[in-house]
């Protein structure tokens, strides 16, 4: 495969967790998932950044992604590939924020790596019994995502969505 069909493939795959991911700087805010409760470290355990609508808007969005993408092809899987991926991303993003506090950093803080693929494995450990990406496509996406996740975060902080330009 050539270097666009290869990137264009990997975005194709991707694109729900995406949205997922994406979704709650715009609509998320309100009640935090944790209620506000500490863990046994006394520390937050997910902290005021994961909001109950953020985690919801992130799952309707991700999921209409993968609507879209079964309006274009035909194929019903899209769907629930898209519902799964999401609710993976929201939970590899809940996951990155707990092991954050765990390490004493506060809610907004960079943790690189972690801010970048948590959420991207395991939205496709999620989808996986359903739709497996190729080795090249996972290392592809290994590679952009991170550069996308930065550009999209400054996008949206110029914006004026986010606080923070990462
Ligand atoms: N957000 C939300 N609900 C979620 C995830 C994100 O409302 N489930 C919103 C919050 O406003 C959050 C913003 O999207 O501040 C950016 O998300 P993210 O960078 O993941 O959170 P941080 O604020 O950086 O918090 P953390 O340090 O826990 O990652
Ligand atoms: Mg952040």
């Amino acid at each position: 495969m050539d270097i666009l069909g290869l990137l264009g493939s990997a975005i194709w795959f991707i694109l729900p967790a995406y949205v997922a991911n994406g979704a709650p700087v715009v609509f998320g805010g309100g009640g935090p998932i944790d209620g506000g409760r500490k863990f046994s470290d006394g520390r937050p355990i997910f902290g005021p950044g994961k909001t109950v609508r953020g985690f919801l808007a992130g799952l309707v969005a991700g999921t209409i992604m993968g609507a879209i993408q079964t309006a274009i092809t035909s194929q019903t899987l899209y769907i629930l590939v898209g519902f799964l991926m999401s609710l993976g991303a929201l939970s590899g993003d809940l996951l990155g924020s707990f092991i954050k506090r765990r390490l004493n950093m506060p809610r907004g803080s960079a943790a690189p790596v972690l801010d970048q693929i948590g959420f991207l494995v395991v939205a496709i450990v999620f989808a996986s019994p359903f739709s497996m990406p190729s080795l090249e496509i996972f290392i592809t996406l290994l590679i952009i995502t991170p550069i996308i996740h930065l550009a999209t975060n400054y996008g949206g902080y110029k914006l004026g969505f986010k606080d923070r330009p990462y």
